[in-house]
């Protein structure tokens, strides 16, 4: 269909929910022509209400909607992830044509945007899978984006997203991730690493509360002081902000009302899943995901509770919550090395051809798991492009070095008392994992050619052996 005399929006979003309304008023408030599709009354109405400033209308017509867009038609989804995304696009194909362009910003699943892309790359119409981060003050203010598919279709785009994003000593918080869908891939690990720190907040909070007997005054001053140093982000400042909140319904605060199982989306699961199937070890956030698992086991939680009885305060000396600092410290920086890690395997495995530095530098505002720390990720794969791991970079190392002592204290004080801190214990005994130049593997490899002839390989010649192991007894 050609309705190109009639045509006078540049980009249009399928999809009004805050998300969408907020990206849509972000790109209006930088200049652009933009309508938006809903089949909703509601949606549209709150769209043309909050969008009164820049005379918006939105179409509750598909046919008018794609017919309203200039060529080539930009169209963004955000919609939720799933069968969802598949039905929209269905409905889409046959109004649009050769050279479109379609956007899916939600947090759909890599391997759905890889099928998605490679069906409408035949039918001529580009598509990109983009995360987007950094909740509805982010679309609304200046979000990170990870764009990712047709190198030709994201120089449509990129002014536009440039000028949307988030900025950070003026550079924009966007940039092309890579091939296929990289974009997604990278949003996906983004969100590992959001579930890792989230639960090392918990983990903080716990030690305090629980090992410690502070209460949430005391708490909120302690993450508040962290959030004046190098653990800067804004997790730790919504957090801190948390602690403030009083409840309105009772005299208490709120986080002390809110029940204790943690629901999530997918994102942190697919993360796991997906480090598993191509062989990289990330227990940091791997351990985030089964602490949400575990937190839904209310009831057995209570029952055992009972059995076992309550846990032990920790013995604390002056210096504890500044071991704590450096136990935080310690692990955050685990969760972001294995995030990076298996980015850098993905980008093997999956030829994304990412650029990690730049990764890091988009993250670095906008975004949910923006910190002070990414600077320091930034420089290192700036100055190494081809760094495999995080920890190999000297500047990171001196940090992590100093911060060891600290974190070896708060993991056996919190175990000695009993405290449940997965990802606090999962960083360490990662670390020291890797750290080893000889590890028991060869057991491993020793037994597994014992009852099975699996084989094994020596450390003093090449190739592949087998023992007799029950006639050498
Ligand atoms: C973001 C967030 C966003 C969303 C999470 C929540 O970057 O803006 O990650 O995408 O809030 O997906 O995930 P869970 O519901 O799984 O915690």
């Amino acid at each position: 269909m050609n309705n190109d005399n009639k045509a006078k929006y540049a980009f249009g979003m399928v999809g009004l929910g805050t998300m969408g309304r907020n990206l849509l008023l972000n790109m209006a408030d930088n200049g652009f022509a933009v309508t938006g599709y809903d089949k909703s009354e509601k949606m549209l109405q709150f769209f043309e209400e909050e969008g009164k400033k820049h005379d918006l209308k939105g179409f509750a017509d598909i046919e008018q909607f794609v017919g309203s867009l200039q060529s080539p038609r930009t169209i963004i989804l955000l919609v939720p992830a799933g069968a969802i995304v598949d039905s929209v696009i269905l409905e889409l194909q046959p109004l649009l044509a050769k050279g479109d362009i379609i956007i899916d910003s939600g947090n759909s699943h890599f391997t759905d945007t890889s099928r998605r892309y490679l069906e409408l790359k035949e039918k001529g119409i580009h598509f990109f899978g983009m995360g987007i981060s950094g909740g509805e003050e982010g679309a609304r203010f200046g979000p990170s984006m990870m764009p990712g598919g047709d190198k030709e279709a994201y120089a449509v785009v990129k002014d536009m997203l440039e000028a949307v994003s988030a900025k950070v000593n003026g550079d924009p918080c966007v940039t092309y991730i890579g091939a296929g869908a990289s974009g997604h891939f990278v949003k996906m690990t983004h969100n590992g690493i959001e579930y890792a720190i989230m639960q090392l907040l918990a983990e903080a909070y716990d030690i305090m509360k629980n090992g410690l007997g502070y209460d949430n005054n005391q708490i909120q001053q302690v993450f508040e002081k962290w959030n004046n140093g190098r653990l800067k982000s804004f997790l730790m400042e919504i957090t801190k902000d948390v602690f403030l909140v009083k409840d309105d319904k009772t005299d208490a605060f709120l986080i002390d009302v809110i029940k204790d199982e943690a629901k999530s989306k997918g994102t942190g699961k697919w993360t796991s899943q997906v480090a598993m199937d191509v062989e990289m070890p990330i227990p940091t956030i791997d351990a985030a995901v089964t602490t949400r698992n575990l937190s839904k086991l209310k009831n057995l939680r209570v029952e055992l509770n009972e059995a076992f009885g309550e846990t032990e305060k920790i013995k604390a000396d002056a210096d504890f919550i500044e071991d704590l600092e450096e136990a935080f410290y310690f692990a955050m920086a685990n969760a972001y090395a294995q995030g990076m890690h298996l980015l850098w395997k993905a980008s093997i495995d999956f030829e994304y051809g990412l650029n990690m530095a730049e990764i890091a530098k988009i993250w670095r505002g906008g975004c949910i798991i923006r910190a002070e720390f990414l600077e320091d990720i930034y420089q290192a794969y700036q100055k190494q492009p081809d760094l495999q791991h995080l920890f190999s970079d000297k500047n990171v190392q001196a940090k992590i070095k100093k911060s060891l002592k600290g974190t070896r204290n708060v993991v056996t004080s919190g175990i000695n008392a009993g405290l449940g801190i997965p990802c606090f214990t999962a960083a360490l005994t990662y670390f020291d994992t890797l750290k080893t130049g000889r590890m028991a593997s060869n057991l491993t490899q020793a037994q597994r050619d014992f009852f099975g002839a699996h084989t094994f390989e020596r450390i003093d010649s090449e190739g592949i052996f087998h023992a007799d192991w029950n006639k050498n007894l």
